[in-house]
C-alpha cells in the first residue's frame, strides 16, 4: 500500500510517496536522495543510520517513514546548513575521529543526541555524573566503528560538550 507524507528534512519541507513498508533510512536514501545517514546492518545494530527525529536520536532503518510523517529529520547534512560546522562535527574534524568516515554521520548525530541527552539529566547504565571517557563510551555505545576510530571519537564528544 502506497501513501504520501510529508517531512522536514534538514529544514526543507519534502513530500513523499512511498509504500508502508519502507524504512525512514530507505526513504531519505532512495526516495530523497539524502545520502547521509548510512546503511551499515540494516538491523539496529551498527548506528550508521542515525538521524534526529524531533531532537532525538533514533536509528533511521527501524523507522519506519510513515510513523515520521509531520516531524522533523535532522542528518548530519543538516547541521552544517549554511556551511558552518556544527561544534560536534567540527571536534570530529579536529580530533581526526573518522578513518574511512562512514559511521561518521551517524556518529556526528548520535552525539548531538547524546549530549542533549547528558544536558536533560537522562541517567546511562554507566551512571558517572560527568562525560568521563567511559560515560561517553557509554552514552555513544549504539554506533560501531569498523575502522576501530573510538579513542578519537571519545576526544571528539568530550570537546563538544564543552564546547
Ligand atoms: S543501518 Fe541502522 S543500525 Fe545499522
Ligand atoms: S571511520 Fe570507518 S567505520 Fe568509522
Amino acid at each position: 500500500m502506497q501513501t504520501e507524507i510529508n517531512l522536514r528534512v534538514d529544514g526543507t519541507d519534502r513530500q513523499v510517496t512511498v509504500d508502508t513498508r519502507t524504512t525512514l533510512l530507505d526513504a531519505l536514501r532512495e526516495r530523497l536522495a539524502n545520502t547521509s545517514p548510512k546503511k551499515g546492518c540494516d538491523h539496529g545494530q551498527c548506528g550508521a543510520c542515525t538521524v534526529l527525529l524531533n531532537g532525538r536520536r533514533v536509528l533511521s532503518c527501524l523507522v519506519l517513514a510513515v510513523t515520521a510523517g509531520g516531524k522533523d529529520v535532522v542528518t548530519a547534512n543538516g547541521l552544517a546548513p549554511d556551511g558552518e560546522l556544527h561544534p560536534v562535527q567540527q571536534a570530529f574534524l579536529d580530533n581526526d575521529a573518522f578513518q574511512c568516515g562512514y559511521c561518521t554521520p551517524g556518529q556526528v548525530c548520535s552525539a548531538v543526541g547524546a549530549l542533549d541527552e547528558f544536558r536533560r539529566g537522562w541517567p546511562s547504565h554507566h551512571g558517572d555524573t560527568e562525560l568521563t571517557r567511559a560515560e561517553v563510551a557509554e552514552r555513544m555505545s549504539g554506533n560501531l566503528c569498523r575502522c576501530g576510530a573510538y579513542t578519537n571519537i571519545v576526544t571528539a564528544v568530550q570537546q563538544a560538550a564543552r564546547a
